[in-house]
């Protein structure tokens, strides 16, 4: 995931993240030099409120990553009572970073399979999963697409449990009229490279809650409450001035970035209608407003091609990829320890071995994503498939 970077070294057609350094973030990173002040500081402090501003909620904490901001999140759920090793329902198929987060707080994910069509965790089979241990749930937005939060806030409120959305490929997707981000007890972004909004790496945890704020802020900085005083198990994950003003930046560039996004994808879910038969990609409802992160395409069962070579022809015409992530804890050899065994995540599993995903950002224009349409019809082609 984190090497957007590195793909545009290799300069590809169509390449999967991009920074966008905007003359304003490189006038601030310029004053910011001058003051010599360049740990949290002003900076932090405006990106943060005008981050928080963007989604209506009253606190933002600024970070050092977004796997920071998941784990920060996790770590508060000890000021509302819970103990080490209590639970935190996750979905199996993300980004490690979001199992990581939780065991990197000193909690134990547990995992519940996805939806293959929505790519997000099932809200049939958490309840399954909730035990007396239980803290939270954390569903994760993946790919920009809205979790199904209405049976997720109906789950967590009859168990009593906090919500902490992992918003980190989210940005700017919108639910049922109510903001991704917006709607858990806390929502974490990541904030690297391949986001939307961007501080090259960095994290913000956003939170309408005075009291989880104050934690939040303290926990960033190694437990720290008021002057030298150590009040919990904290972090070293706190945003320098540079990075803000990076920040900063794309801030004000937030609804261009948002909207050639949204060209981008519609335009790929309208071009990709055609080989439905055999792909199955990133879908829109009425209901919902996907922050585009990137674009997923699954193979589907008896296409008559394995993703594997699918990939390898992106990859010879010059379109970068990701694989769609993993199942974390059966396809991810970090996790064997907890002794799962392969086929307890039916739908993760299958998005990981068949499925990838392809870039969408702002430097994309729609002579690439023809480049792309082009290759995937060449590619049906040689392989004598018939998508119509
Ligand atoms: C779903 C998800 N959660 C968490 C993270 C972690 O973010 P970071 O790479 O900033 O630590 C990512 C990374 O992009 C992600 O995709």
């Amino acid at each position: 995931m984190n090497n957007g970077q590195e793909s545009q070294k290799a300069n590809y057609k169509v390449p999967f993240g991009t920074v966008s350094l905007t003359p304003m973030a490189r006038e601030l990173i310029n004053q910011a030099l001058d003051t010599k002040w360049l740990t949290k500081g002003k900076y932090v402090r405006e990106f943060e409120e005008k981050f928080a501003a963007l989604f209506g909620v009253k606190h933002g904490v600024a970070v050092s990553s977004g796997t920071d901001a998941d784990a920060l999140a996790c770590a508060v759920l000890y000021d509302f009572g819970a103990n080490r090793g209590d639970e935190v329902i996750v979905p199996a198929l993300s980004f490690i970073a979001t199992g990581n987060a939780v065991f990197q707080a000193g909690l134990t994910p547990v995992f519940v399979d996805i939806d293959r069509e929505t790519l997000n965790i099932d809200p049939e089979k958490i309840e399954a999963k909730i035990t007396s241990r239980t803290r939270a749930i954390m569903p994760v937005h993946l790919m920009g697409k809205p979790a199904d939060m209405d049976a997720i806030r109906r789950i967590a409120r009859k168990h009593g449990l906090k919500i902490i959305e992992d918003a980190a490929e989210a940005h700017g997707a919108e639910y049922r009229g109510e903001k991704i981000g917006a709607m858990g007890d806390m929502a974490c972004f990541s904030l690297y490279a391949a986001h939307i909004v961007t501080t090259i790496e960095g994290g913000m945890i956003l939170t309408s809650s005075d009291a989880i704020a104050e934690a939040l802020r303290s926990l960033r900085n190694h437990g720290m409450v008021g002057k030298f005083t150590f009040e919990r198990i904290g972090f070293s994950a706190k945003m320098n001035e540079l990075e803000a003003a990076v920040g900063l930046g794309n801030i004000e560039i937030f609804d261009d970035i948002l909207s050639k996004r949204r060209r981008n994808m519609s335009y790929l879910i309208e071009k990709f209608r055609r080989f439905n038969k055999v792909f199955i990609t990133l879908k829109e409802e009425p209901f919902e407003k996907l922050g585009p992160h990137a674009f997923s395409i699954i193979v589907r069962e008896g296409a008559g091609f394995t993703k594997d070579e699918f990939v390898a022809f992106l990859e010879v015409n010059s379109v970068d990829s990701r694989n769609l992530f993993y199942s974390m804890p059966t396809q991810c050899p970090s996790y064997a320890f907890l002794g799962y065994q392969l086929g307890a995540f039916p739908e993760a599993e299958y998005c990981s071995d068949h499925g990838t995903h392809i870039g969408i950002h702002q430097d994309i224009g729609v002579e690439q994503l023809d480049h792309v349409v082009a290759v995937v019809e060449q590619f049906l082609k040689n392989k004598g498939v018939a998508y119509l």
